[in-house]
């Protein structure tokens, strides 16, 4: 049985996506495709249905990431009960996230910069109505905990 993680952000279409690509890129450098499965949703529905945006696609890309393939959803309850990891990232998706709550979750639910190595940040700011340079502290911030949370789910299978 995959290990399964959900990305979550507001409109699923710059920060989840983003994290989604990232994550699935070192999943699948690591040869992990089989035993992790990546997915995002946004809490919101105003994009469901939609590609990422365009500013993400290309920041990512310029990384090495597709985002290409992604379509926004919005995040369901059900959600809760199929994921081990829903992780939010922010502190308003979070809440977003615990107000659908009606049964004990079946895993581990919070913030995603959790796994990242660098403290500075807890939240993955929002970077929809900024400039281009909000997009790159998203990759960043995203790329850091990414590896985080690689490592934590090896040494998870490991032990
Ligand atoms: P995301 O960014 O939550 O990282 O996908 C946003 C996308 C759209 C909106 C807000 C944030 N919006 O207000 O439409």
């Amino acid at each position: 049985m995959a290990v399964k993680v959900l990305f979550v952000c507001l409109g699923n279409i710059c920060r989840s996506p983003t994290a989604h690509g990232v994550f699935q890129h070192l999943v699948t450098q690591a040869g992990l495709q089989r035993a992790i499965y990546v997915d995002s949703a946004g809490t919101g529905d105003w994009h469901v249905g939609r590609s990422p945006d365009k500013r993400a696609t290309q920041a990512a890309k310029q990384r090495g990431y597709d985002l290409s393939p992604l379509r926004a959803r919005q995040f369901s309850a059900e959600d809760l009960q199929v994921f081990d990891y829903v992780l939010a990232m922010d502190q308003e998706n979070l809440q977003g996230i615990l107000a659908l709550k009606s049964q004990p979750q079946r895993g581990h639910v919070g913030l995603f910069l959790q796994f990242a190595k660098n403290a500075e940040y807890k939240e993955v700011p929002d970077p929809y109505y900024g400039g281009s340079k909000g997009f790159e502290r998203v990759l960043d911030l995203i790329e850091s905990a990414s590896h985080g949370l690689l490592e934590h789910l090896q040494k998870q299978q490991l032990t």
